[in-house]
């Protein structure tokens, strides 16, 4: 289980890496997307509900675990992640163990990237905000 947990970081921070020469279009577009937002009103997209706002903006395809990643995922979980989160109880922020049965890895993502807009916007991130 822990492995699952620590590939979802894995992956979310290889593609992080992999995705920063490339990111001038993307934060321009993700403006852009702010105010077509606000102009429907608030309303997210079916995308966005399942999958977050943020610069993660269409469905990944996970490849095969690298273990490397595995343990660099881990140990930025254990120093950026670990004063609110434990793995299986509730602290500042919700357990984490289980959060692939919960989230898709984008929304986990988008979350990680985007926590502002995330609680701002998205109803889930707003309900677990108030809690
Ligand atoms: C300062 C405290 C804090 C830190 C540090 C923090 N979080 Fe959170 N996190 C929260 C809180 C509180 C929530 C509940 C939603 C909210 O209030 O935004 C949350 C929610 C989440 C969620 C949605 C959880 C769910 O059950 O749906 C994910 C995923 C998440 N955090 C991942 C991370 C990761 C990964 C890191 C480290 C890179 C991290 N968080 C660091 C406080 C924190």
């Amino acid at each position: 289980m822990k492995k699952i947990f620590s590939f979802v970081f894995a992956v979310a921070f290889t593609i992080l890496i992999t995705s920063c020469g490339g990111d001038e279009q993307k934060s321009a577009d993700f403006s852009k997307s702010k105010s077509v937002n606000t102009d429907l009103s608030g309303g997210l997209s079916e995308f966005e509900l399942e999958n977050g706002i943020g610069p993660v903006k269409q469905k990944l395809e996970l490849g095969p675990i690298d273990p490397k990643l595995v343990k660099k995922g881990e140990e930025i979980f254990n120093t950026k992640c670990i004063a609110c989160h434990k793995l299986d109880e509730r602290y500042v922020g919700p357990a984490q163990r289980d959060v692939i049965k919960r989230r898709t890895p984008e929304f986990i993502m988008n979350m990680m990237l985007n926590p502002e807009e995330m609680q701002q916007k998205h109803p889930v991130v707003k309900k677990l905000l108030a809690e």
